[in-house]
Parts: C-alpha cells; sequence; structure tokens
C-alpha cells in the first residue's frame, strides 16, 4: 500500500530522507526573505553614507537601483515556488511526500543552503542557456567526442529514427455519389417503390458510412498500435545495442541528455536534491526555447563592471529538452553513485565524469566503483579539477590526492590509458560580466578496463 512519507511505519533512514526533502524545499522558499535582507543590507549602507558621499553617487541612481534588485529577486523566487510546485512531490517513481503547503512562512535556512540555491540558478545558466554554451563547449565537448570516438556511432542516432505518421494513404473517404438518383421524372405508378428505393438506398449509405467510420476507426487504432509496438521495439533495439554510458554527479543533466540525444542509452545519476528538483522541472516541465526567465547574479554584489550586469536575465532553457530522437533511451537515478549502483557489475559500457572526482570523501572509492560497474572493455572518460569538496569542512574526511596519485591508482586498480591532457582550459558556472573570472586547468583523460582475453581473441 503506498503510504505518505512521514508514516509511523517509516524507517530512521526514510525519516532522515524526509527531513532532508523538507529542509531543501524550505530552502527553495526562503529566497526571497534571504535575498531582501541582503538588498536591505545595501540600502542601509547607502542610508548610512554621509550627504555629500551621496550627493557623489546622485547620478549612479542607486536606489533606483536597489529597487530592480528587489523585483528581479520576487521573480526569482516565483521562479523558485514554480519548481517545487509542480515537482518535488511527484518527482521519484517511488516516493510520495505531502502536497506542499505554501501557507506557513518558510523558517530561516543554513548559509550553506542558500549558497547551494544560488549555485542551483548559475547552474541553469552553464548547463540550459545559450549564455552557456562556450562553457558547455569546454568541459562537455571533449566527453562528447570521446564518447563517439571509443564507443562508435550508435544505433539510435537521430538520423536513423524516422518516424511513420501514417498518413500517406487513406486520406478521404470513397465516394457515394454514385448511387444518387438523378432526379428524372418517374410516372406516378413508380413513386412508392421509388421512395422505397430511395430509403433503402439512404439505409445502404447510412450503413457503408459507419462500416467505413468503423474500418477508419480500426485503422487508426492499428496504426497507433504499430506506432507503440515500433518504439517500444526501437527502445529495446537501442537498449540492447546501443553502448549504454552512466553519467555519475550529473547536476541539471545537460551533458547525460547531449549523450543521449547522440543515440546512446544514457543515465546521469545525481544525489542533490537542489539539482534533482531543477533538473526535473527543467526536462519534464520547459518545452518552449528560452520560456523561462531568471536573474542567476542579482545577488553577486562583488566585481560588477556594469549595474546592469548584476540585474540582466537569462533565458533558458536553449533547446526543447523534450526533443530526443524517438525511442532516445535517458533516465536519472537520483542518490549517491557509491549506494545506487554498488551492486552493478559489467554493466556500463562507459561512466562520463565531468567535475565529479573531487566530490568524493575518498576518490580511491570512486576509482573502484567505476571499474567494478564498467563491462571489460568499456571506458572512463573524465574532465574536471581536483577541487576537493569536503576539504575544508568541519567532521567531514576528506583524502586529497593530488592527480599524479589518482593517476597511480587508476592504473594499480587495471585501468589502461588511452587518452590524457593535463591542461584543458574549462570554466565552471562563469558569470560572463564579472569582473572575477575562474578558469580551472582540468585534467582530461580516457581510460580503457582491459577486455576479458577470451573476448580479445
Ligand atoms: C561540481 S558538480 C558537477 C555537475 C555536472 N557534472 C557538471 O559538470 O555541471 C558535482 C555534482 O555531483 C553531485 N554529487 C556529489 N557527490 C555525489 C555522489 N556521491 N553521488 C551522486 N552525485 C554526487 C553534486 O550534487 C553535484 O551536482
Amino acid at each position: 500500500m503506498a503510504a505518505w512519507s512521514g508514516d509511523a511505519r517509516e524507517s530512521e533512514g526514510d525519516r532522515q530522507e524526509r527531513e532532508h526533502f523538507w529542509r531543501v524545499v524550505n530552502a527553495f522558499r526562503y529566497y526571497r526573505a534571504y535575498a531582501l535582507e541582503r538588498v536591505r543590507r545595501a540600502e542601509r549602507e547607502l542610508r548610512a553614507l554621509p550627504p555629500a558621499h551621496r550627493r557623489l553617487l546622485r547620478d549612479a541612481a542607486l536606489p533606483g537601483h536597489l529597487q530592480c534588485v528587489r523585483a528581479r529577486v520576487e521573480h526569482n523566487q516565483e521562479l523558485l515556488h514554480d519548481i517545487i510546485l509542480g515537482t518535488a512531490e511527484h518527482m521519484f517513481e517511488n516516493k510520495r511526500y505531502r502536497p506542499l503547503a505554501l501557507e506557513a512562512e518558510p523558517t530561516p535556512a543554513t548559509a550553506f543552503d542558500m549558497d547551494k540555491l544560488k549555485s542551483t540558478l548559475k547552474q541553469l545558466v552553464r548547463d540550459w542557456s545559450s549564455e552557456g554554451q562556450g562553457e558547455r563547449d569546454s568541459c562537455y565537448r571533449p566527453i562528447l567526442n570521446a564518447i563517439q570516438t571509443y564507443l562508435g556511432a550508435a544505433s539510435g542516432h537521430s538520423g536513423s529514427s524516422i518516424k511513420s505518421n501514417g498518413n500517406s494513404c487513406c486520406d478521404g473517404h470513397s465516394s457515394n455519389g454514385s448511387n444518387n438518383s438523378d432526379g428524372c421524372h418517374q410516372n406516378h405508378r413508380h413513386q412508392q417503390q421509388q421512395e422505397n428505393e430511395q430509403q433503402q438506398l439512404n439505409e445502404q449509405q447510412q450503413l457503408n458510412e459507419q462500416q467505413q467510420l468503423n474500418e477508419q476507426q480500426q485503422l487508426n487504432e492499428q496504426q497507433q498500435q504499430n506506432e507503440q509496438q515500433q518504439q517500444h521495439n526501437h527502445k529495446q533495439q537501442q537498449q540492447q545495442r546501443s553502448p549504454r554510458v552512466l553519467v555519475p554527479g550529473s547536476g541539471l543533466g545537460r551533458l547525460a541528455w547531449e549523450i543521449a540525444r547522440l543515440g546512446y542509452s544514457c543515465q546521469g545519476n545525481e544525489f542533490s536534491l537542489f539539482m534533482l528538483f531543477t533538473s526535473h522541472y527543467i526536462l519534464n516541465r520547459c518545452h518552449e526555447v528560452d520560456s523561462v526567465r531568471l536573474y542567476p547574479w542579482v545577488l553577486q554584489f562583488s566585481n560588477t563592471r556594469r549595474a546592469w550586469d548584476r540585474v540582466r536575465p537569462v533565458l533558458v532553457p536553449d533547446v526543447d529538452p523534450s526533443a530526443l530522437p524517438p525511442g532516445a533511451d535517458f533516465s536519472m537515478s537520483a542518490g549517491d553513485f557509491l549506494e545506487v549502483y554498488s551492486l552493478d557489475m559489467d554493466v556500463w559500457d562507459c561512466v562520463a565524469t565531468c567535475f565529479f572526482l573531487d566530490t568524493a570523501h575518498n576518490v580511491i572509492a570512486y576509482i573502484e566503483l567505476i571499474w567494478k560497474v564498467l563491462k571489460p572493455g568499456g571506458v572512463w572518460i573524465n574532465m574536471g579539477p581536483l577541487l576537493y569538496h569536503f576539504e575544508n569542512m568541519v567532521g567531514e574526511s576528506s583524502l586529497e590526492l593530488s592527480y599524479d596519485q589518482i593517476r597511480q591508482v587508476i592504473v594499480q586498480v587495471g585501468f589502461v590509458f588511452e587518452e590524457e591532457n593535463e591542461c584543458v582550459h574549462a570554466t565552471y558556472t562563469e558569470n560572463e560580466r564579472s569582473m572575477l573570472r575562474y578558469i580551472y586547468d582540468c585534467v582530461f583523460f580516457v581510460v580503457r578496463k582491459p577486455a576479458l582475453k577470451s573476448e580479445c581473441s
């Protein structure tokens, strides 16, 4: 029986998960309060200035600018509400949460959660805006190229997926006009007979039309069934033949989506609810290009060259996320990579990691699991820096290996290097108008889990 998450029967793990879920929902709702407090601080600073300084700023129209910031904050809050309202309760196939009640005021969220929320907005720029194209080219393009090089063309490539819409025949009803009486005069004696005949003709015509309608309906149903069957077969064939790619730490899902768009069978995996809520919103509820407006830089007060840069909008998505080729096999799994895939063995043809390795408490555990889940002969493609996420977190374990140490582990585990580039310039959620810009010198590599001897011969 389906139970609401929150029942007395739930386990300790489920309770923690439920509390975490509501904590993240609360953070999405707390944005306005958090952001407006920041704006009020700027307003207070302005008011506290000596009159002479305020006079100097007269032409800068600062109060008006801060009003504009407020309006942008309100807009972002509406978007964040939209994301959780239509998404959060229905998102998981195997979990149900109570419908969101938005009447109660959100409670103050932690600075950590608010940082995550702000990064989620910036992540939308990286993954789903035209502005993020350059960044995606630097991070995702080398991975996509390597997938095509090492896995070969995918069987489900969009070029081969032509959808039959079945409209090439039966485009009209056959005419019954030939049965019409042409209205020539009959003598009176024959009138009754003529009327009878006419009635019979009409009835026959009605019967014919009904029969034609039925046949047409049957034809349509048959056609629909055929199409469904074709799609099902196509998907099955694709699952059987298309190389399977796993993308752990998939963020807002664009890389995984691009891989599926190329025709590979692809699963993204992500454990952050901030990311999962937002990717679900983009992937399932946004069908029109540039239909969603957000202001990702509105709380970035430092390193702004022009005041307008701070309040400028960004539009998403730059593509229709539902426009994958018919039969494409694309999915997202929610949960910790180390747990979700712990039982997989020799399952995936490729694991693609992008800015992911450094999210580990212990990167060796990631490497071991990647080895295990890959089929013999499969490849691991990696791109990213080593900005260890847990390095400065109190109470969290963190093993900060250098790249040469990681490389040794990779080789020790049994991987063979196919390709390696230790200096690939890439950015991450970059504000292209900011006066501060980080460029990572990422390491890119492709390593192979060797095929079994029997498979080689
Ligand atoms: C730096 S982001 C990179 C996201 C994406 N690959 C990209 O390039 O935009 C790392 C992502 O990995 C996710 N992540 C971290 N540890 C994870 C784990 N153990 N299992 C699944 N996802 C994880 C984080 O939530 C975050 O979204």
